[in-house]
C-alpha cells in the first residue's frame, strides 16, 4: 500500500531515494518524504501530493546532502493525506526516523501509553507511534530496541529506520508487508519492492517475516528477532530494467495491455511437453489430484474475476466442485473444509492482505493451498504450500490487464491437466485444446490492432454515467471484469449482471441511450442472451455486442459489433477482455483520468 526505499553507500544517497521512490508510486502517491544523515544530523523533507513535488521542493535532492538515507511514498490508511501525515515521521527529537509501509493494528493503545509518559504527537497516524516507541526502548543499541518494538506491535509492516548516533547504519525490519534488500557496487538498498532497485543491482534478498537488516557501507548482516545473526541466500531477479519502465508507451496499461499476448506465452509454454501439461511447482501427485473432492478459488478484485471464469472451466472438464470466493468474505465465514479440499490463492501482488490472510485461515486447519501469483518471493508465494508463478513480469498499471490474463491462463492448464489426470478428457481432446491454447497470443495481437476502432466507439461514451455489461456463464465473468475496469479508471458507474437476471429489478435502470454491452461468447447460451438484448433494446438501451466470428445474427438486436476469433468455449475470456480492456481505456484518457494511477486506488492492497 505504500512504498518505502533506503540507500546507504558512496553516493548521495537523495537522487537514489527519489528514482526508487518514482519506480515505487504505483503503490501509493499521496504524499512522499525523503530523510537524509549530513554529517551532523538529519535532515528531513515531506510533502503532501506526488513525488514531483517532493523533487521539487528537494531541487531532486540536491537541498539534502548525504550519503544515508530512508525514503516513503504513502497511500494514506491512518489520517488523511497531509504534510503532517507524510513518512517519515520522528521521534521527539528527530534522533530516530522511520519510514513504514504496513498497518499498526494496536496503535491507539501504545499512543494512549506513550502520552501518559509524555510523548506528543504531531501526526494522526499509527507510524508516529513507532517512532516515539523506539525512542523509549533506545539505550544507544538499534537492534536491541527493534526487537522490543517488535514484541510490543499487532499488525503488518516493513520500516526503514535511521538512529542518529549511528549514522553509518540503516535498519529494516518486516511482519506482513513487502521489504527487499538489494547489495549493489556502490551500496546497498531496502526497497518495497523489486523495480526500485533494478536500476542498481539483479541480487536482492527477500526479508521473511521477523527478520531484521543492518545495512553499512560495508554489506549488510540478518537478524532474527532474538538478535542472533542468520544468513540469507540472494535471489538474481531476470527482470530488465525496461520491463519496469513504460517502453514507449503512452501509459503503462497500454504496455502492459500489449504484453499480452507475450506473457500469456511466456506462462503456458513452459508447462507444455510434448502435447501435455507439465506443472512442475505444483507439488501434487496424479492420486493426489484424482483425491480432491472440491476446490476453492479464493482471491480479490480481477484475480477473483479469473476464479469465475475458471470455475467454469475446472467443473466442465474436470468434473471437480468449484466454490469462488472473495478474499474478504471467506477468510471471517468459517468455511467448510476438509482434507479432499484444495484451495487455489490467487494474487497479481501476492500481498493483497485479504487474499494472504485467507491463505494463513486456510493453512492453520492443515488444508492444501496452491498460490496463483505474479511477484517472485511474495508473501502469498512463500506462505501456500506450492506456488505456480504467472510470468507476466512487473505490472505497474493500477488495473491489472496482463496479470489478468495469465492468471487465467494458469487455471486452464490446471483444469485441463486436472481433467486428463482423472480420466474425463482424453489425450486427443487434450491436444485439441492445447492447440487452441497456443492460438491465443496470436489472436489477442490481432484483436489488439483493433484498437483505434474501439478508441472511435469509447469517444461516444465519455459522458455515460452508468454502463452495463449482461452476460451468462464465462460471459458473465467477463462482464464482471469489464465493468470493473471501466469503473476503476473512468470513474464512470457501472454494473455487471448475469444476463438472465436483469429482468428482476436492475431493468428498470434502463434509459434511452444507456449502454449495455452484452457478451455472447458460449454457443450454448447465444439465444438466451440475444433475447435479453432485445429486452433491453426495447427499453432504449445502445446495445454494443462481443461475440465470435460468424454470428452475424447479433446484428439484428445490436448497435455496434466486435467480433472474436474462434477459440475453445472454455478460453473466450481472453480474447473477450481484450476490446473490452481497450475501450476502459480509451473512455478513461478521453476522459483525461490517470489511467495508471485512478484516484483512491492503489497497485497492492495490503491492508484489510
Ligand atoms: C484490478 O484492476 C484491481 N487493481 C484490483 O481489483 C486487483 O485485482 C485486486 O486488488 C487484487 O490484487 P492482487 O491480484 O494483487 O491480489
Amino acid at each position: 500500500m505504500c512504498g518505502i526505499v533506503g540507500y546507504i553507500g558512496e553516493e548521495q544517497a537523495a537522487p537514489i531515494l527519489l528514482d526508487g521512490l518514482s519506480k515505487l508510486e504505483y503503490r501509493g502517491y499521496d504524499s512522499a518524504g525523503v530523510a537524509v544523515y549530513n554529517g551532523e544530523e538529519i535532515q528531513m523533507v515531506k510533502s503532501m501530493g506526488r513525488l514531483k513535488v517532493l523533487n521539487e521542493l528537494t531541487h531532486d535532492g540536491a537541498m539534502l546532502p548525504g550519503t544515508v538515507g530512508i525514503g516513503h511514498t504513502r497511500w494514506a490508511t491512518h489520517g488523511v493525506p497531509s504534510d503532517a501525515n507524510a513518512h517519515p515521521h520522528l521521534n521527539k527529537t528527530g534522533s530516530i526516523v522511520v519510514v513504514h509501509n504496513g498497518i499498526i493494528e494496536n496503535y491507539v493503545k501504545l499512543k494512549q501509553q506513550l502520552t501518559r509518559r509524555g510523548y506528543e504527537f504531531r501526526s494522526e497516524t499509527d507510524t508516529e507511534v513507532v517512532a516515539h516507541l523506539l525512542d523509549y526502548y533506545y539505550r544507544g543499541n538499534p537492534l536491541e530496541a527493534i526487537t522490543r518494538l517488535m514484541h510490543r506491535l499487532e499488525g503488518s509492516y516493513a520500516f526503514g529506520i535511521m538512529f542518529q548516533d549511528h549514522p553509518d547504519e540503516i535498519y529494516a525490519v518486516r511482519k506482513d508487508s513487502p521489504l527487499i534488500v538489494g547489495h549493489a557496487d556502490t551500496g546497498s538498498l531496502i526497497a518495497s519492492d523489486v523495480p526500485a532497485v533494478l536500476k542498481y543491482t539483479r541480487s536482492v534478498y527477500f526479508i521473511e517475516n521477523g527478520e531484521i537488516v543492518r545495512l553499512t557501507r560495508e554489506g549488510m548482516q540478518f537478524y532474527n528477532i532474538d538478535e542472533e545473526e542468520i544468513s540469507k541466500e540472494p535471489v538474481t531477479i531476470a527482470w530488465d530494467v525496461n520491463a519496469a519502465e513504460k517502453g514507449g508507451y503512452e501509459h503503462f496499461m497500454l504496455k502492459e495491455m500489449y504484453e499480452q499476448p507475450k506473457v500469456v506465452r511466456d506462462t503456458f509454454s513452459p508447462r507444455l511437453k510434448n502435447g501435455d501439461i507439465v506443472i512442475e511447482e505444483l507439488g501434487m501427485t496424479d492420486q493426489e489430484i484424482r483425491d480432491i473432492g472440491k476446490l476453492y478459488i479464493v482471491a480479490c478484485g480481477s484475480a477473483y474475476h479469473t476464479g469465475m471464469t475458471c470455475k467454469y472451466v475446472f467443473e466442465g472438464l474436470a468434473r471437480i466442485p468449484v466454490e469462488v470466493d472473495l478474499a474478504s468474505e471467506f477468510r471471517y465465514r468459517n468455511p467448510i473444509l476438509d482434507e479432499k479440499t484444495l484451495v487455489i490463492i490467487v494474487s497479481q501482488s501476492g500481498e493483497t492482505a485479504d487474499s494472504l490472510a485467507a491463505l494463513r485461515e486456510v493453512k492453520k486447519r492443515g488444508i492444501r493451498v496452491l498460490g496463483i501469483v505474479n511477484v517472485v518471493g511474495s508473501s502469498i508465494a512463500r506462505e501456500a504450500d506450492n506456488v505456480m508463478y504467472t510470468w507476466a513480469g512487473p505490472e505497474i498499471a493500477v488495473a491489472t490487464t496482463k496479470a489478468y490474463s495469465t492468471q487465467l491462463i494458469a487455471q486452464y492448464l490446471l483444469a485441463m491437466k486436472f481433467a486428463k489426470v482423472r480420466g474425463e478428457i482424453s489425450q486427443e481432446t487434450l491436444e485439441v485444446m492445447l492447440e487452441d491454447l497456443e492460438r491465443l497470443p496470436e489472436q489477442m495481437e490481432m484483436l489488439l490492432s483493433n484498437k483505434e476502432r474501439i478508441q472511435r466507439f469509447a469517444n461516444r461514451y465519455l459522458a455515460a454515467k452508468d454502463v452495463f455489461f449482461i452476460g451468462r456463464g464465462i460471459d458473465y465473468a467477463i462482464s464482471m471484469e469489464s465493468s470493473l475496469k471501466l469503473k476503476e479508471i473512468s470513474y464512470i458507474h457501472s454494473e455487471a449482471y448475469a444476463a438472465g437476471e436483469l429482468k428482476h429489478g436492475t431493468i428498470s435502470l434502463i434509459e434511452d441511450g444507456t449502454l449495455v454491452a452484452a457478451v455472447l461468447t458460449q454457443e450454448d447460451l447465444f439465444k438466451k442472451t440475444m433475447s435479453n438484448m432485445v429486452e433491453v433494446k426495447t427499453r432504449g438501451a445502445c446495445v454494443l455486442a462481443v461475440t465470435v466470428v460468424g454470428n452475424t445474427e447479433v446484428e439484428k438486436n445490436a448497435d455496434y459489433v466486435i467480433y472474436i476469433p474462434k477459440t475453445n468455449q472454455y478460453f473466450t475470456n481472453s480474447l473477450a477482455i481484450i476490446p473490452l480492456q481497450l475501450f476502459a481505456y480509451y473512455v478513461s484518457i478521453g476522459k483525461g483520468c490517470d489511467v495508471d494511477k485512478p484516484r483512491n486506488l492503489a497497485k497492492s492492497v495490503t491492508v484489510e
